[in-house]
C-alpha cells in the first residue's frame, strides 16, 4: 500500500496558503508545517478553554481533559503509561532539566556516554556534569561518513558508566541509528539511556516501549504540532531520579522533570498530532492497537519518504563539487541532507530561495558532528530535509533548481 499523498497534503493548510504557493518547502527538519487538527485545537482552545485548568467549571474541566487527552494518546501511540510522557518547552529544555536530576543523583567518578553525533542538546547539556566531577565518554564518529559504529561504544562501556546518550538519527548525518541494539548494549552494561528523536520523530513516531530506551524526547513543531518538547521516562528510571518538581508534586511522575506550568493550549493542541495520524490509519485502512496503527503510519510516511529520497541522494552523489553528508542509500537514512560545499552555504540557501526552494544553510547546533567530520561550522552546510508531505513534483523543482544553482 502506498501513501496517498493527496489525502495528506489536504490535512495541511499550507498548502492552500496563497502566499506559499509556488515555493516547496526544504526546511522540515528546522519545523514542519501544521496540521489541520492541532491548528483546529489550538483555536478552539484559545477560543473556549483559556482558563486555568483542572477547576469544577466546564471551560477549565474541558482543558483539563483535554491536556490529559494528548498525553494519553501519544502515551498509547508511543506504547508507554501515560504518566510515562510529559510535554517541556523544548527538547533543549527538558535534556536540561535531566541533566540536573543526574547531577543530583550521579557519584563523581561514575561516566556518561554522550556522541559528537547529536544536536547540542543531547550533548551539551550532559558534558557540564564533568564539572561536578562526572566522568564525560565521547563515543566518536567516523570522520569520513558520519557514521556511529555501535563496536566503537562497547568499548566505552564499564561498570561505572550510568547512562548513554545518543541520537535516533542525526539532523546533519541522516544515518538512523539502531536504538534497539545500542539500548540493548547499555542495558547489559548496567547503563540507563537517553535517545534524542527529533530528527527521526517527523518520520514516524516510535514505539519506545518496542524500543527500549528509558529516556526517548521529541520536539512537536517538528511533527506537525504545536512548539513543544515531548519527552518519555520510563518509570523505574522517572522515580529514581531526583524530583525536579514542586516538593508537593514529587509522586505525580509527569509532574517530576517539568519544574514550570506548561503551556496549557500547546500540550491540549498536542492531541490533534494524534487526530492526524489517526485519520491517515484510517484512510489507509489500518487497524489494531495505537502502536499497530502508529506502526503502519510511520511504514507509510517511510515507503514514500525512501522512494522521493533516492533520487535527491543520486543527483548529489553524482557530483564532485560537493560532499553528501551521511549514507548515500535512502533506507538507511532519513530525508534529512545536509551537503558541504566548501564554500558558505547561505548564499546557496538564498540562491534556492529565489528559485522557490526553502532551504536552510548554517551548522545546525550540530557543530560538534560537523567539526568531527571536517567541515568548517562557519561555512555551514546546505541541509535539504523533506517528509511524507513532500510530492514528487516538490523534488523535481528541488534537483531543477540544484541545477541551476550549485
Ligand atoms: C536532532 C535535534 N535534537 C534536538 C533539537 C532541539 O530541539 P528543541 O528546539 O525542541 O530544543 C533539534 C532542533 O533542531 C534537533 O534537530
Amino acid at each position: 500500500m502506498e501513501l496517498d499523498v493527496d489525502f495528506v497534503r489536504a490535512q495541511f493548510p499550507a498548502f492552500a496558503e496563497p502566499s506559499l504557493q509556488g515555493q516547496a518547502f526544504f526546511e522540515n527538519a528546522g519545523g514542519s508545517y501544521t496540521c489541520a487538527p492541532v491548528i483546529d485545537r489550538l483555536t478552539r482552545f484559545y477560543h473556549q478553554r483559556k482558563v486555568q485548568p483542572y477547576g469544577p467549571y466546564l471551560a477549565s474541566r474541558l482543558a483539563g481533559e483535554e491536556m490529559d487527552e494528548a498525553r494519553a494518546r501519544l502515551a498509547a501511540l508511543m506504547g508507554v503509561q501515560a504518566d510515562e510522557l510529559s510535554f517541556g518547552p523544548s527538547t533543549t529544555q527538558n535534556t536540561y532539566v535531566l541533566a540536573q536530576a543526574f547531577r543530583q543523583w550521579m557519584q563523581p567518578g561514575e561516566a556518561i556516554v554522550v556522541t559528537n553525533q547529536d544536536h547540542e542538546a543531547n550533548t551539551g547539556p550532559w558534558r557540564r556534569l564533568a564539572e561536578d566531577g562526572i566522568e564525560i565518554r565521547e563515543w566518536q564518529v567516523d570522520p569520513a561518513t558520519g557514521h556511529l559504529d555501535p563496536a566503537d561504544l562497547g568499548n566505552l562501556l564499564d561498570e561505572n558508566v550510568r547512562l548513554v546518550c545518543f541520537p535516533h538519527c542525526s539532523n546533519v548525518v541522516g544515518e538512523i541509528n539502531p536504538v534497539v541494539e545500542i539500548t540493548a548494549m547499555a542495558h547489559a552494561a548496567g547503563a540507563f539511556v537517553c535517545v534524542d528523536g527529533v530528527s527521526y520523530a517527523p518520520h514516524g513516531i516510535a514505539d519506545v516501549g518496542m524500543l527500549g530506551p528509558d529516556i526517548y524526547l521529541f520536539s512537536s513543531y517538528k511533527t506537525y504540532g504545536p512548539h513543544q518538547g515531548v519527552m518519555v521516562i520510563r518509570r523505574p528510571l522517572g522515580e529514581q531520579l531526583p524530583n525536579q518538581g514542586h516538593y508537593f508534586n514529587a509522586e505525580v511522575l509527569y509532574k517530576r522533570f517539568t519544574p514550570a506550568g506548561p503551556d496549557h493550549a500547546q500540550v491540549a493542541a498536542c492531541a490533534g498530532m494524534v487526530d492526524y495520524f489517526d485519520l491517515l490509519a484510517d484512510h489507509h485502512g489500518l487497524t489494531g492497537t495505537a502502536t499497530e496503527r502508529g506502526a503502519g503510519v510511520h511504514d507509510l510516511m517511510r515507503g514514500h519518504e525512501v522512494k522521493l529520497l533516492q533520487p535527491v541522494l543520486d543527483f548529489l552523489s553524482a557530483r564532485n563539487d560537493l560532499r553528501l553528508l551521511g549514507p548515500a542509500r535512502a533506507e538507511g537514512r532519513a530525508p534529512t541532507v545536509a551537503v558541504d560545499l566548501g564554500r558558505p552555504a547561505m548564499p546557496v540557501a538564498e540562491a534556492l530561495a529565489a528559485q522557490g526552494i526553502m532551504a536552510g544553510a548554517g551548522d545546525f547546533y550540530a557543530v560538534r558532528a560537523l567539526q568531527a567530520m571536517g567541515v568548517d561550522p562557519q561555512q555551514g552546510v546546505l541541509r535539504l530535509s523533506f517528509v511524507h508531505y513532500t510530492s514528487p513534483d516538490e523534488i523535481a523543482q528541488l534537483l531543477k533548481a540544484l541545477e541551476r544553482v550549485l
